[in-house]
C-alpha cells in the first residue's frame, strides 16, 4: 500500500426528507468532521464531502405526505440540514446536493462507461404496480410481511426489523405505499447489475484486501461488524439487482427507449460523492481534471463514513460500480458505526423521538461542542450506544466544567492575579516536571494514531487526559499557597498551566472546535497546527493573555427534566395524530446491555477487588447445564470457590490451568447450593462464544488488577 497523499472523505449523502437528529450525526457526521480535522490540523490534504441526497421514494413519499412537490421538500430540507450541518460545526469541503445539473450529467456519464463496457443486463420483469397510482412499486414504494420475521411492515428492499435484504416479490400480502392498494403485476425491462460476476473479486478484495494482485487496504484493519454484514451477503451469494426505476423524480435513464427510466437510488447517491469533488474544483477555480486526483490517484485514501444500515452499498455495490467504470479507486475503509438509541428506545422519526439538531441548536445556543462532546464519548463505533439527558449533563458538568473549564479557568485566574493578566516567566527548576512533560508529550501523537484507527472515543479520552493531568499537577504544586513561598517554582507552574492550555487547545480541537478557538483566543494564539501542541515557545514569556472566563457552565437538573419532558410529549402528541408507521422495536435486552453505560468515578472503580488468578479444578454441577464449579487460586490462602455459567462453552478439563480474572468482593451467593465466592471476567468472540479475559503474559496470583 502506498503512502497517503491526500484523503478524500465522503460522509453518507442524507435524505432531504427530513430533518437531522442526533443518531445520523453520531453515526457519519460526527467522526468524519473529527476524522477531517485531526488529519488537516496534521497538515495532510484533506477534502471532506457531502451533499443531500434528493432522489428515490424517501423524498416522494415524504411529498406525498406533505401535499407538495418532491422538489419543494429537496430545496425545504436541503437548507435546513446544510445550515444545521453548519451552525454544528461539521466543516465539509463542500456540501453539494444530488439534485444539480452536474450531478445529473456525473452520474449519467458514470452509468454510460458502464453500459459501453457492457455491464449491465438488460431484463424484462413482472413488476408490481399500484393501479390507483399509476406507477410500478420498487423498493420503499411497496410494503409487506417480511418473510423471514412476520413484520407485517417491512419494505420492498429491506426489512428495519430483522435487516434482511428483500425484494418486492418476497413479501407476504404486498401493498402499496403510495395508495394502500393492492398490487397487481406488469411487465416492465430494466438495466440490471449482474453483480454474481464480481462474486470472486469482491470476496478477495473485501477480506484480503488484494484486488488485481495488489495490496489495496488492510482487512485488519475493518471493523469486525463490517466485515461481518458484507460477508454475510456474500455467503448468501450475490444476485443480479436493477439499476433502474420507473419513476419520474431521478435521474433519467440516458440511454434511447428508456423513457420514464431513472437510476436506482443508490446508483445516483453515491456518483453524489464523485459530483459534488467536481463542484468544489469549480469552486476553487481549478482546471477541469482536478477532481480526478481525489478519486483516481492510487496514493489517495478514500474514506466512507457511514451508518451501518449502509454499509453492502458501501463496500459492494459502489465498489462494484467504481471498479467496473474503471479509473477509479476503491475505498481504504469504511468504519460504519452501529445505532445510538435514545433514553432506552430507538430513534425514531415516525414517533419523534429523537433530538432534532437544528432544535438542539436552537434550544442551547452556542452549545455545540458541549453535545459534540457528549456524543463523542458515547459514538457507537462497534455497538450500539445510548444517548440520555442525564448523561449529557454528567459529561458537561463533571467533564467539561469540572476537569477543561475548571482547569483552564484556574491557570487564568492565578496568572491574571499574579502577574497582572500576562504569561510569567518560567523560573528556574523546570527539572522537577520531567514526569509532567513526559505525560503529555505523548498525547498528540496517541491522538492521532486512535484517530488513524477510527478510535474517536478513544482519542477523546487521550487529549481529555491532558485535562486531567493539568488538574492532578495543580492538586500537587498547589501555586496559590506557593507563591507565598517560592514564587519562582509558582511562575515556573503556570507557566507550564499555560502550555497545558495551548496543547489542550490543539488536541481537543478536532473535538470541540468551537472551545478551542476560544481557547486560543483567551492565550492570544492564532491558528495553530499539530505540532505546535508541544512547541517549548509556544507561550512566550509576557504576552498578553484575556481575562479568566470559564468555557462551560453548568447544567442544571431543570433544564434535563425540561428535555426529557419535552421529548416524552412531542413523541406522545405525535403518536396522537394519527400515525400509521410501525413502532420501532425496543431494543431487546442482549441490545440494551450491549449500549455504552454511563461513566463511573474512579473510586467507583476502585471499589472493584479484581485479581489475576488461576482455575485449579473445574467440575460440572449435576442437574444444571450452564454451570461449572471452579477452584481458584487468588493469592489467599486457600482457593475460591465460583460458580460460573460458562459450562456450554467449556469442558471442565479443558480450562485447569488457566488463569483468568477474578471479581473477588462480589457479594457471595448461593447457587445449586453451592457459594459462589465472586466472579469470573468474560468476553464474548465474534460467533457470540464465551472466552476468559486473560493477561497477556502470566502474572502471580492474586496480582491486583488496576
Ligand atoms: O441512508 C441514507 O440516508 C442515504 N441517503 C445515504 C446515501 S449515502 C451515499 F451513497 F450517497
Ligand atoms: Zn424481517
Amino acid at each position: 500500500m502506498k503512502q497517503p497523499a491526500r484523503y478524500t472523505l465522503t460522509a453518507a449523502l442524507p435524505y432531504a426528507n427530513g430533518p437531522l437528529h442526533i443518531g445520523h450525526i453520531a453515526g457519519a457526521y460526527l467522526p468524519a468532521d473529527i476524522h477531517a480535522r485531526c488529519l488537516r490540523l496534521q497538515g495532510k490534504e484533506v477534502l471532506f464531502v457531502c451533499g443531500s441526497d434528493e432522489h428515490g421514494a424517501a423524498i416522494t413519499i415524504r411529498a406525498i405526505k406533505e401535499g407538495t412537490t418532491p422538489q419543494e421538500i429537496v430545496d425545504k430540507y436541503h437548507a435546513m440540514m446544510q445550515k444545521a450541518f453548519s451552525d454544528f460545526g461539521i466543516d465539509f469541503d463542500i456540501y453539494h446536493r444530488t439534485s444539480s445539473q452536474l450531478h445529473k450529467e456525473t452520474s449519467q456519464a458514470f452509468f454510460l462507461e458502464l453500459e459501453k463496457n457492457g455491464v449491465f443486463t438488460q431484463k424484462e420483469e413482472q413488476q408490481y404496480f399500484d393501479p390507483e397510482a399509476n406507477q410500478f412499486l420498487a423498493d420503499r414504494y411497496i410494503m409487506g410481511t417480511c418473510p423471514n420475521c412476520e413484520n407485517p411492515n417491512a419494505y420492498g428492499d429491506q426489512c428495519e426489523k430483522c435487516g434482511s435484504a428483500l425484494s418486492p416479490k418476497e413479501l407476504k400480502d404486498p401493498r402499496s405505499t403510495l395508495s394502500g392498494a393492492k398490487p397487481i403485476l406488469k411487465p416492465t425491462t430494466h438495466w440490471y447489475l449482474p453483480m454474481e460476476r464480481s462474486q470472486q473479486w469482491m470476496e478477495e478484495w473485501i477480506n484480503t484486501g488484494m484486488l488485481d494482485s495488489v495490496q489495496q487496504h488492510d482487512a485488519s484493519e475493518w471493523k469486525p461488524q463490517v466485515l461481518g454484514q458484507c460477508n454475510s451477503w456474500l455467503k448468501e451469494g450475490l444476485r443480479p439487482r436493477a439499476m433502474t426505476r420507473d419513476l419520474d423524480w431521478g435521474v433519467p435513464v440516458p440511454l434511447p427507449g428508456a423513457d420514464g427510466k431513472v437510476l436506482y437510488v443508490w446508483l445516483d447517491a453515491p456518483i453524489g460523492y464523485i459530483s459534488a469533488t467536481k463542484q468544489w474544483a469549480l469552486d476553487q477555480g481549478s482546471g477541469a481534471g482536478e477532481w480526478e486526483k481525489w478519486w483516481k490517484a492510487d496514493d489517495t485514501r478514500l474514506i466512507h463514513f457511514i451508518g451501518k444500515d449502509n454499509i453492502v452499498f458501501h463496500c459492494i455495490i459502489f465498489p462494484m460500480l467504481l471498479k467496473l467504470h474503471g479509473g477509479f479507486i476503491l475505498p481504504q475503509n469504511v468504519p460504519a458505526n452501529e445505532f445510538l438509541n435514545l433514553e432506552g428506545q430507538k430513534i425514531s422519526t415516525s414517533r419523534n423521538w429523537a433530538v432534532w439538531l437544528h432544535e438542539y441548536l436552537e434550544r442551547w445556543p452556542n452549545r455545540q461542542d458541549e453535545m459534540r462532546y457528549a456524543l463523542a464519548t458515547i459514538l457507537p463505533e462497534f455497538k450500539d450506544a445510548e444517548f440520555t439527558w442525564k448523561d449529557f449533563q454528567d459529561k458537561n458538568n463533571n467533564e467539561l466544567v469540572a476537569i477543561l473549564g475548571n482547569f483552564v479557568q484556574r491557570i487564568f485566574v492565578l496568572c491574571n492575579k499574579y502577574y497582572d493578566g500576562k504569561a510569567p516567566e518560567p523560573g528556574a527548576g523546570p527539572e522537577q516536571d520531567v514526569e509532567l512533560w513526559a505525560e503529555l508529550n505523548v498525547i498528540p501523537e496517541k491522538v492521532a494514531a486512535e484517530n488513524d484507527r477510527f478510535r474517536f472515543r478513544e482519542a477523546l479520552a487521550s487529549a481529555m487526559h491532558a485535562a486531567r493531568i493539568g488538574n492532578r499537577y495543580l492538586t500537587e504544586t498547589e501555586p496559590w499557597k506557593l507563591e507565598k513561598t517560592d514564587p519562582e517554582r509558582t511562575r515556573t507552574v503556570l507557566y507550564n498551566g499555560l502550555r497545558i492550555c495551548g496543547l489542550l487547545s490543539v488536541v481537543l480541537e478536532p473535538f470541540l472546535p468551537h472551545t478551542t478557538a476560544k481557547l486560543r483566543a483567551m492565550l492570544g494564539l492564532k491558528e495553530l497546527v499539530w505540532d505546535d501542541a508541544l512547541r517549548a515557545d509556544l507561550i512566550k514569556p509576557g504576552m498578553p493573555l484575556a481575562k479568566a472566563e470559564h468555557l462551560f457552565k453548568p447544567i442544571t437538573d431543570e433544564e434535563i427534566a425540561a428535555e426529557v419532558e419535552r421529548l416524552h410529549a412531542t413523541s406522545e402528541a405525535n403518536m396522537a395524530t394519527a400515525n400509521t408507521e410501525p413502532k420501532d422495536p425496543v431494543p431487546t435486552p442482549m441490545e440494551k446491555a450491549l449500549v455504552a453505560k454511563a461513566n463511573i468515578t474512579f473510586e467507583d472503580f476502585t471499589k472493584l477487588d479484581l485479581r489475576a488468578g488461576t482455575i485449579i479444578a473445574a467440575e460440572k454441577i449435576p442437574k444444571a447445564d450452564k454451570l461449572l464449579k471452579l477452584s481458584i487460586e487468588v493469592g489467599e490462602p486457600t482457593p475460591r470457590t465460583i460458580v460460573s455459567g460458562i459450562a456450554e462453552h467449556f469442558e471442565p478439563e479443558a480450562i485447569v490451568g488457566s488463569q483468568v480474572l477474578v471479581l473477588c468482593n462480589l457479594d457471595p451467593r448461593k447457587m445449586r447450593g453451592v457459594e459462589s465466592q465472586g466472579m469470573v471476567l468474560m468476553g464474548e468472540d465474534a460467533q457470540g462464544k464465551l472466552v476468559f479475559v486473560q493477561p497477556r503474559s502470566p502474572v502471580p496470583n492474586g496480582s491486583e488488577i488496576r
